[in-house]
């Protein structure tokens, strides 16, 4: 078999935040698949770069007083840091803001242009006249056109959950200054997304581009009708000028993608100057191009790119892999329960192939969810890694070292034990290529148990105390060793730290699948010296405890706007639950028992009733409250509510709300929450 050529990217981290433990589950997946080819003989170039344009980039720069040069330059730093310190085996790592990204931007742009697949026409935006710039919806509050509630942002409404254009809020302003936008019209350019339907259609139903659960949802997006794409911003931008389009920005999302190729190329040009950028992605290369990728941008991967690339005369990836998101403890990353862990905080405390071991036992090619428990990463690590794998090592090295001057026997007692391993090798490597990576996991710790029991059954601890055993002792634990480095070659892609400490302790050149073959006899290995440490509950509590320390980082977007749709697009990739605040900030909020007096429906509104509510206060006071799909006036009464009493007054088209209930739940599934039956209208909630 020849060895294939083949060029993986991993999505490009936003160099605006952190890499942390939801980026990584996607980093280290494609690593262990890269290394997984690389031992499996194959040629795999692997490059990634941080994505470092957008407003939200720029914004970030100017609220941390620096240019955005100098926060790109910042960041990209310390993602360098974190992914090495994971052992994220990049060959080369770039920033989308690089001449040659600019130039191959550009380039792609023009091909499509000339191809006639770029249309230019006005759009009314809103626009600050103090910053002097247009606003995306996220950065536009106002009140409901529909239900009239104050507050709400540009793209729809958290009370009724209408959506709307923010051109219709009332009473807009702009969150970066305050001012009152005006409309007004520029010219944005589109991609005529429409040419590409069907090369689409096709594209995404070839065999092994997209897991099929994917093709499948890509599927209602055609149903729906694809739309032309708007690719420019107006200045200020940061990002790189459209040709012949002063003043114009492509969109970030349109040089991100194209940042994987000009990675690709600076790797070339700074490291491997005899090979050739066109071999890879000219039309009809056999090379082979996978993106590892989260199954949040998939719109982007699976339409605008191949589209992009398509009309400008590129092959496209052969192949996108899609992994689901992170959960720790079975939520959303918190910082309260300090479980929003960076990169950076989880290094300060614990041995990343820990990491890397708890992923690959999780993943498989599905675009499922992971969790990462902590109470079974704990469990999973010291009971797979140190109780089987590095158990099978301690218990044999210290013979050969001691009584049998480091050298390994001159025969195999267990050939066929040990050819039982080596065979397994083939079913592991290709559940690595199949990205099942929990499945090769299940079967290398299967021949750990087998190994474990060898050992168990020829005790040679206690062979070692009979007279005229001496033999055997040595084979035993020779055939224990053999087995031991089989078990770390399969395991070598996702701990290559431990690997290459069992390379050097067993004095090997080559530690690749192939070199598994042959079986370690008369072979001298060098003083056992501890592989792997049990992981140690306190640093794992301490690292969460680090975790809720470590929030105070600069946030120059209002992170609330960050999470913001906006079509999910420049948003970090992240699974954060909420902002976290102080407790002096939850002591502001003044939470009162209150009774319900009176409810009533409110002519006008499909959501809203009006409360009259005794809030142990001189006056009863009026509240309008969006439970109206959940409850009707007749429940309400006399019931015992959570009002929160200090929120100030809001006016709305029925009246002026004066507090708010609080419910549990969303639209579809609501519920007052009410205290049990002792409590007096007044009493203080804490
Ligand atoms: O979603 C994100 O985090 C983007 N920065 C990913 C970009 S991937 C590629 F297209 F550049
Ligand atoms: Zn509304």
């Amino acid at each position: 078999m020849s060895a294939r050529k083949i060029l993986v990217t991993n999505a490009l981290p936003y160099a605006n935040g952190p890499i942390h433990m939801g980026h990584l589950l996607g980093y280290i997946q494609a690593d262990i698949w890269v290394r997984a080819m690389r031992a499996m003989g194959h040629d795999v170039i692997y490059v990634c770069a941080d994505d470092a344009h957008g407003t939200a980039i720029m914004l970030r720069a100017e609220a941390n007083g620096i240019t955005p040069e100098q926060q790109i330059a910042n960041v990209q730093q310390e993602h360098e840091r974190d992914f090495a310190g994971f052992g994220i085996s990049f060959d080369h790592y770039d920033s989308t803001h690089s001449t040659t990204n600019k130039a191959r931007s550009e380039y792609i742009y023009l091909k499509n242009r000339q191809a006639g697949h770029i249309a230019v026409r006005p759009v009314h935006q809103l626009f600050d006249p103090e910053k002097q710039m247009f606003l995306s919806d996220r950065f536009i509050k106002g009140t409901c056109p529909k239900c009239k509630a104050d507050d709400q942002y540009g793209d729809s409404c958290e009370v009724c959950g209408t959506t709307y254009n923010a051109t219709e809020l009332l009473n807009p302003h702009s969150t970066l200054s305050g001012a009152t936008p005006v409309e007004k019209s520029s010219d944005h350019y589109f991609f005529k997304l429409p040419n590409f339907t069907e090369y689409l259609q096709k594209w995404t139903r070839d065999q092994g581009r997209l897991p099929v659960s994917i093709a499948n949802k890509l599927d209602e997006w055609f149903e729906a009708g694809l739309a032309d794409w708007d690719i420019s911003r107006d200045a200020p931008y940061f990002g790189f000028e459209i040709p012949d389009a002063p003043n114009k920005y492509f969109y970030v999302w349109v040089d991100a993608p194209i940042g994987y190729m000009s990675s690709f190329e600076n790797y070339i040009q700074t490291k491997r100057p005899e090979l050739n950028f066109d071999d890879y992605w000219k039309k009809d290369s056999s090379h082979e191009i996978y993106h590892f990728i989260g199954k949040d941008i998939v719109y982007f991967h699976a339409l605008f790119w191949p589209a992009m690339l398509a009309g400008a005369g590129y092959r496209t990836p052969t192949g996108l892999f899609v992994n689901g998101f992170l959960t720790v403890n079975g939520q959303k990353m918190s910082k309260s329960r300090g479980t929003f862990i960076k990169a950076e905080t989880y290094l300060q405390h614990l041995n990343p192939e820990y990491l890397r071991y708890y992923f690959a036992s999780k993943l498989s090619d599905k675009v499922e969810d992971s969790d990462l428990n902590l109470d079974d990463f704990i469990q999973k690590v010291n009971s797979d890694l140190v109780g089987k794998v590095v158990n099978i090592a301690s218990r044999c090295a210290k013979f050969i070292n001691t009584k049998f001057d480091h050298q390994l026997s001159a025969q195999c007692a267990e050939a066929e034990l040990v050819k039982s391993f080596i065979d397994a090798g083939d079913s592991i490597a290709s559940a690595y290529e199949d990205r099942e990576f929990s499945a090769a996991i299940r079967e290398i710790m299967s021949l750990a148990d087998k190994a474990n029991q060898y050992i168990d059954e020829k005790k040679p601890w206690a062979l070692a105390k009979q007279e005229g055993t001496e033999q055997q002792v040595h084979e035993v634990c020779s055939v224990g060793i053999n087995l031991f480095r089989q078990l770390v070659i399969y395991l070598s892609p996702v701990l290559p730290k431990l690997a290459n400490e069992v390379q050097a302790f067993l004095q090997l050149e080559k530690f690749d699948f192939a070199s598994r073959k042959t079986i370690l006899l008369n072979h001298e290995i060098a003083q056992f010296q501890p592989l792997m440490q049990r992981v140690d509950k306190k640093a794992v509590d301490a690292m969460v405890e680090a975790s809720k320390d470590s929030l105070a980082a600069p946030v120059a977007v209002p992170v609330k706007a960050a999470k913001k749709k906006e079509k999910a697009v420049e948003k970090p990739t992240s699974t954060i639950e909420s902002d976290v605040i102080s407790i002096d900030d939850v002591l502001k909020v003044d939470l009162r028992v209150a009774q319900v007096l009176d409810a009533n429906i409110v002519e006008g509104s499909d959501k809203l009733l009006q409360l009259t509510l005794d809030a142990g206060e001189a006056e009863p006071r009026n509240v309008f409250s969006g439970i109206r799909s959940q409850y009707s006036p007749e429940d309400l009464k006399g019931k015992l509510v959570v009002l929160v009493a200090n929120l100030a007054p809001r006016k709305m088209r029925f009246g002026i709300s004066n507090g708010m209930v609080l419910c549990a739940g969303n639209d579809e599934r609501l519920s007052i929450i009410s205290p049990e039956s002792g409590a007096k209208p007044g009493d203080k909630v804490s």
